[in-house]
């Protein structure tokens, strides 16, 4: 997909589609809308009288061949209440439009900016939901939707300069390319991506950036003591990888924070010994998503060049039922010397985690963000709506949740008391891998991420219900969101 911006007055664009954005309001034929409104010797006040056009969200409204326009096409997307209206809409509104005109065979239009929303920001907000909405999960089928491809978009009546708008296109392409980076990862089948193939193409996408790359095998792990890797990857046949990729800026400060970036990633989710019921199992390649988002963030942390050295270590396995897997009731020593009794296998990615980022600490992190599909609970607290934000000390996570804010990401924190903290105290060892079952799986969880974290600053973002969409958006795919790369790139370009 090719994008120029277009500097033409719009009547005069030659393209298969012009869209634009109206507002669900009494004057919905103002500002831009009443050019093309005057441009088409007026077809489009009596469709707002008519209630034809409401404006009301994701609402489609096409004509063909209007009359008084080079384009062939006029596209009106309804916007809904001026008020309520976000970048994020701005985003969604994009991607639909992108979504709509390619399911009807379209290959190339133009998106017209609307007044006060038409700057260089916005133009950066367009482009990030045009590479969101073109992103496709069909890897492996052999027909893909008779051809129907978006071959170019033009972005016409935005304004700033043109070095300003041109910066603001490259860093919405880097961000949404990052992002469906992200999703590829997660789209893959577990016969596709086992942690060695995972490992293979972080390595890749490292040399490809610039960014320094260190893949440990199982030797290696072993040489590390990472017993709660080890523990969850004893059952698999597949052999686990810890993938380190560092970005370091120049001229870096002594006393510049240093940020660790840890990402689950279970390339295949069977629950172990404590074997998950074989309905939806399916689903469970995409227990790897925290760690393809981390790797999502390198990739474009790599051409922002943020002023804070970044380690990103994802701790990759498969947890499967095999002859040598790990039993409930086992005892493993993690990494950092804490001894953890395995209550259920298949509470496994905080196992990896603790390794993961005990491993971050000891490269020198100063702050930590972990990702990870980690509970069922935050699914049945926050349904696939909001990511399960943790962290402590409290205000590190508030500069967090300021920077989900500000990219339309859904973040809600959770709570992080010391109640929740006896819930996971075992008899035999230091800590337990589950709860008591009194509830607030999503926080024992954390919390035993946590007991690795120490008093080192750390947010934890559960993406469990919001990693992958079951049903098809107007804006997106079903299929992997790549939620999160956009809210830790944009508070890690906020850190210095
Ligand atoms: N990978 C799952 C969590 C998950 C659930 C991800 C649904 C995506 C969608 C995780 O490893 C898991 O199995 N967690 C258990 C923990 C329990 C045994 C304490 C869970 O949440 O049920
Ligand atoms: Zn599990
Ligand atoms: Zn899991």
């Amino acid at each position: 997909m090719q994008i120029q911006i277009e500097a033409q007055p719009f009547a005069a664009i030659s393209t298969e589609a012009l869209v634009t954005f109206v507002f669900d309001k009494d004057e919905r034929i103002e500002g831009t809308v009443a050019l093309l409104d005057q441009a088409t010797q007026s077809k489009l006040a009596p469709l707002a009288k008519s209630g034809e056009l409401t404006g009301k969200m994701f609402e489609m409204v096409l004509l063909h061949y209007p009359q008084g326009l080079a384009a062939q096409r006029l596209l009106l997307v309804g916007a809904g209440k001026p008020d309520k209206f976000s970048p994020a809409d701005l985003r969604r509104l994009t991607g639909a439009a992108l979504r709509y005109l390619k399911s009807r065979g379209v290959k190339n239009f133009t998106i017209l900016a609307r007044e006060g929303n038409g700057g260089a920001a916005a133009l950066q907000t367009v482009v990030e939901g045009l590479f969101i909405a073109n992103f496709e999960s069909d890897t492996y089928r052999s027909k893909k939707d008779n051809g129907k491809v978006i071959e170019s978009v033009k972005l016409a009546g935005f304004e700033g300069s043109s070095a300003e708008l041109e910066s603001a296109y490259e860093r919405g392409k880097l961000l949404g390319e990052s992002q469906n980076f992200a999703r590829s990862l997660i789209n893959e089948p577990s016969n596709k991506l086992t942690p060695r193939n995972l490992a293979d193409r972080a390595a890749a996408m490292a040399k490809e950036s610039g960014l320094a790359v260190e893949i440990l095998d199982e030797d290696k792990i072993a040489e590390l003591k990472m017993g709660a890797l080890i523990g969850v990857a004893q059952g698999s046949v597949e052999p686990p990888r810890v993938i380190v990729i560092t970005y370091t800026p120049a001229n870096l400060r002594a006393d510049a924070p240093v940020l660790g970036l840890v990402g689950k990633a279970v390339t295949f989710d069977t629950g172990g010994i404590s074997i998950k019921p074989a309905d939806g199992m399916e689903k469970m390649k995409y227990d790897m998503g925290g760690g393809a988002t981390m790797l999502g963030v390198m990739r474009a942390l790599a051409q922002l060049k943020p002023s804070v050295k970044v380690i990103c270590v994802v701790p990759a396995t498969e947890n499967m039922p095999g002859g040598r897997a790990q039993k409930p009731g086992d005892v493993q020593v993690a990494m950092s010397g804490k001894t953890i009794e395995i209550i259920n296998t298949d509470a496994e990615g905080r196992l990896i985690l603790a390794d993961g980022i005990a491993y971050a600490k000891k490269l020198g992190a100063t702050h930590l963000i972990d990702a990870a599909t980690l509970t069922g609970a935050i699914v049945v607290a926050l349904a696939g709506v909001h990511v399960g934000a943790f962290g402590t000390p409290r205000e590190y996570l508030d500069r967090f949740l300021k920077s989900a804010d500000a990219v339309g990401e859904k973040m809600w924190p959770m709570p992080m008391d010391d109640d929740y903290q006896e819930m996971i105290k075992s008899s035999i060892a230091d800590i337990r891998n589950t709860g008591s079952g009194k509830g607030g799986g999503a926080i024992t969880a954390a919390w035993f991420i946590k007991e690795f974290a120490e008093d080192t600053p750390w947010i934890h973002l559960d993406i469990a219900g919001t990693a992958w969409f079951d049903e098809n958006k107007a804006w997106s795919a079903k299929g992997p969101t790549g939620i999160a790369v956009r809210s830790i790139v944009d508070f890690v370009m906020k850190m210095s």
